[in-house]
């Protein structure tokens, strides 16, 4: 809806992982030199783990997008609960294999086995990635370690990346994990971007969707969309579009740190009263005292946008003024 009233080509801030608008913000670069190490070294099993939305999907996506040239076959999985056999047969159907009806378990690893084989005699390498790992019950975690296990002439035939949230080091930490932490070669923590990154991030994904400048942020505006969103880039990406909706609704050019607020404080509302419905007046009654300081945060920076543009128009009359007195 904004798109054309920013003379934007594309939405700047859509929800699905897209590796078109890929940031490489400083975590995100080091994350991906873990996967690229891990596929240099062509065994065992990398873990990237990462608060919610902070990209892990994305990045594997921009990963895929750098390995076709690579002699790389990749395919990905994510999994629900997922039970060993069921794991098995998605991981051969991932990899292009016919799903061959009620065959049982021997003969599905004995297909796979055959297509690492007959890809490494083809001098390529095989990566699965199995994402939201924190979902995976403990027996099919079992299957992918015997899966790594598979060998051709003293190399192994199969690299997999694990990508999921936090939690899963609860299960790693588990009785009878020993094995499989062994055979982690190498595991990162992707975090949150930091404040200099939110201003990178916005501003990269903005220009990825055609953007000359309009609408210009100012720093306070990032200061504010960073204390908000706390650099996590899925929220990053819900809270800009409503920042660009409210400012293609209010016809705003230059957002400030007054309006990045007056929009956090209509979401806030919102969630309050999605957490509690029964409330006739979301916002005003019954609002917790940091809403309404943030509310009058926000009040106090559209006043002094008002003042400073006020002031600004003043200074030009004046000028001009003092030119129409000397030219007479
Ligand atoms: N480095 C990045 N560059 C561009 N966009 C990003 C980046 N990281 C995350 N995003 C955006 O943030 C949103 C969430 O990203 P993504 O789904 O990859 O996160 P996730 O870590 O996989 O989340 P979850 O834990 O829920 O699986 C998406 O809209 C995605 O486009
Ligand atoms: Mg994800």
């Amino acid at each position: 809806m904004y798109e054309s009233f920013y003379n934007l080509r594309a939405k700047p801030f859509q929800l699905s992982p897209d590796a078109r608008f890929f940031y490489n913000s400083r975590g995100h670069k080091r994350a991906m030199s873990y996967l690229r190490y891990g596929i240099s070294q062509g065994e065992g099993f990398i873990v990237v783990l990462g608060g919610v939305g902070t990209g892990k999907t994305t990045m594997v996506q921009a990963l895929f997008d750098q390995l076709h040239d690579d002699g790389v076959v990749a395919a990905k999985l994510v999994t629900t609960q997922l039970e060993a056999d069921d794991l098995l047969r998605l991981v051969a159907a991932s990899f292009g294999l016919p799903d061959e009806g009620a065959s049982s378990k021997a003969s599905v690893l004995k297909q796979l086995e055959a297509f690492f084989i007959d890809k490494s005699r083809q001098g390529k390498q095989v990566l699965l990635v199995i994402d939201e790992v924190q979902n995976i019950p403990m027996k099919s975690l079992e299957e992918l370690r015997m899966l790594s296990n598979f060998q051709l002439g003293g190399t192994a035939l199969l690299q997999i990346f694990l990508l999921g949230q936090l939690e899963f080091i609860k299960t790693l930490q588990g009785k009878g994990m020993e094995q499989l932490r062994q055979r982690i070669i190498a595991s990162h923590y992707l975090g949150a971007l930091e404040r200099d990154e939110v201003k990178g991030y916005i501003e990269y994904r903005l220009t990825a969707a055609g953007w000359q400048g309009d609408p210009s942020f100012d720093e306070s505006a990032y200061d504010e969309v960073f204390s908000y969103t706390e650099g996590v880039p899925r929220k990053i990406n819900t809270f800009c579009d409503r920042l660009m909706l409210f400012g293609c609704l209010e016809e705003i050019h230059a957002f400030t740190a007054g309006v990045v607020l007056k929009v956090a404080s209509e979401l806030q509302g919102e969630m309050a009263y999605a957490q509690n419905p029964d409330l006739t007046v979301p916002v005003r009654k019954g609002t917790k005292v940091s809403q309404q300081l943030v509310e009058m945060e926000q009040r106090l920076c559209l006043l002094e946008d008002k003042v400073d543009e006020f002031s600004g128009g003043l200074k030009s009359q004046r000028s001009l003024l003092n030119k129409l007195w000397s030219s007479s």
